[in-house]
């Protein structure tokens, strides 16, 4: 990959007018009147440290009109813009590949407006997901969306992204729960489209191209969005299964036994929860060791009531040997630790120093599959191994099983072209002959770019592309990224 040569490079002109339009001193970190600042390094390095980019120009606006007149200045000048959130994202779309502006939207960070009757919230991209969660909390309401990364992640990345995460499974999608956007093209025009409205057929969606556009056709600055009332009654379950027809059959006990009061069931490999326990040196819930685990999890308003159809579930399932032992939290210290088995999956893997993460949807009858004829491919070729020589320490598999999204993960010692070798497109030809898609909710960043004709056709690119040249003439958004 090379750098773009249309696009400039930034000078300390450029900069000292974004010192003059963004007033504070630590709204710019550069580097380009002095050494490379240590500063600039997280904005430019990602989550799984696997992508470093190289820029010398971080921004952080404080109102939606500086982020215009950013946009406006950097596509008057050629020069390429990253829009970074939280920075938390899996696919490298959140940091520079070269030496792109990034627009970090922290210090938009206000909640505009809650509606206690119809549980719309309105507020800024920058918002931290848990932030608003614990506000809606206050309200007795619930962000449609909880994920791994709530702490640092912000409402404007997770809109940018679409993800997905731990409650889609009862409340669906962003593409549903988001009611406006408000978001600033490359130009400068702000696209004001706050809509309170659950129901607007007033022409085409167009706020649907934000969400998931991945930063490619502008800058989120807020969203509008549809919180469901707070459950009073949240009960967690854990159990332990010996295969994954096992897995299956449960899910399937929990959607009718369950029904309106399931709110997540989430998928665990034994050897993802033996890596947790051993990483976080942390005692698991269960006793002995299970090949599958999974987690239940229902939201209802009757604690008592809910509680007791969590339990006829659970002995239901044992019952019938479709589950071999299960625990069910008493309290919501209990709940924090069954939720910590899961939640803490994705840091436990990145121990050993690389991970190699696929996101998949797949038939759920096959998800597993791809991670035995993984492991079998990797383990053949001489590749995992317990010391220091292999690069490849496991293939697990942990997911959203309930959305039939498989997170298939390769911890590794160390980046390795060999391993990639191995695995791509081995990965993506697989979930392409079963109609999979090869990204269900990270998104394609730069990760997954070269890969997008696995799931989509010729043709959906092709409109694809004319929507990003429509947007974003000048390709200064998020360059070498998407499509
Ligand atoms: P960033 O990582 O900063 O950015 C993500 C993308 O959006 C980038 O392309 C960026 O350019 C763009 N972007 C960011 N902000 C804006 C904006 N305001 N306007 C336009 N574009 C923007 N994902 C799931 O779907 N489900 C999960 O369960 C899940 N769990 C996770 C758990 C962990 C521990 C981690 C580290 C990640 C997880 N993720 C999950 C990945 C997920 O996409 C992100 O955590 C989150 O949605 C990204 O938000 P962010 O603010 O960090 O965005
Ligand atoms: C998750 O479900 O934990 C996230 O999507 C992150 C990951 O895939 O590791
Ligand atoms: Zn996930």
């Amino acid at each position: 990959l090379k750098r773009d040569a249309r696009f400039a490079e930034v000078t300390s002109d450029d900069v000292k007018f974004f010192q003059e339009l963004l007033g504070s001193e630590s709204a710019v970190i550069e580097s380009i009147s002095k050494d490379a600042s240590d500063d600039i390094e997280p904005f430019n390095t990602d989550w799984m440290r696997k992508y470093r980019g190289h820029c010398k120009l971080v921004l952080k606006p404080e109102t939606t009109e500086q982020v215009s007149k950013i946009l406006k200045y950097c596509n008057d000048k050629s020069l390429a813009v990253v829009p970074q959130g939280g920075n938390t994202g899996l696919v490298g779309g959140s940091v520079p590949v070269f030496d792109e502006i990034v627009v970090n939207l922290q210090r938009m960070n206000k909640i505009r407006s809650f509606d206690q009757v119809s549980g719309i919230l309105v507020a800024e991209a920058g918002v931290i997901l848990e932030v608003a969660d614990n506000f809606l909390a206050e309200n007795n309401h619930i962000f449609p969306l909880d994920l791994g990364a709530k702490g640092s992640c912000q409402i404007g990345g997770n809109v940018a992204a679409n993800a997905g995460g731990l409650r889609l499974l009862r409340y669906g999608s962003l593409h549903g729960n988001v009611l406006g956007i408000e978001a600033v093209l490359p130009d400068g025009t702000i696209v004001d489209d706050l809509c309170k409205l659950r129901k607007n057929n007033t022409g085409y969606d167009l706020k649907q191209l934000f969400i998931g556009g991945e930063g490619t056709i502008g800058i989120i600055t807020g969203i509008s969005i549809l919180c469901p009332q707070r459950s009073s009654a949240i009960n967690v379950a854990y159990f332990g299964l010996e295969s994954f027809e096992a897995a299956q059959a449960a899910f399937k006990e929990a959607k009718g036994q369950l029904s309106e009061i399931l709110s997540a069931f989430e998928l665990m490999d034994g050897r993802t929860q033996k890596i947790l326990s051993y990483v976080k040196d942390k005692k698991l819930p269960l006793e002995g060791e299970h090949p599958f685990y999974c987690l239940v999890e229902t939201s209802g308003s009757n604690a008592e009531h809910d509680n007791e159809k969590l339990q006829n579930f659970l002995e239901h399932v044992m019952g019938e040997g479709i589950v071999t032992d299960g625990v069910v939290a008493q309290d919501q210290t209990q709940i924090n630790e069954l939720w910590s088995c899961r939640e803490t999956v994705p840091e436990s893997l990145g121990h050993w120093g690389g991970v190699y993460k696929y996101d998949l949807s797949i038939p759920i009858a096959e998800l597993y599959q791809l991670v035995e004829d993984t492991r079998e491919r990797l383990t053949k070729a001489g590749l995992v191994g317990e010391t220091d020589e292999y690069p490849v320490v496991d293939v697990v598999g942990y997911g959203h099983m309930g959305d039939s999204n498989l997170h298939l993960n390769v911890p590794t010692r160390r980046y390795d072209k060999e391993v990639e070798k191995h695995l791509e497109p081995f990965v993506y030809e697989w979930v392409q002959k079963r109609n999979g898609s090869i990204s269900a909710e990270h998104g394609l960043g730069i990760a997954k770019k070269a890969f997008i004709g696995y799931s989509r056709s010729d043709t959906m690119i092709r409109l694809m592309k004319q929507i990003k040249d429509l947007y974003d003439p000048k390709g200064i958004m998020n360059p070498y990224k998407y499509i």
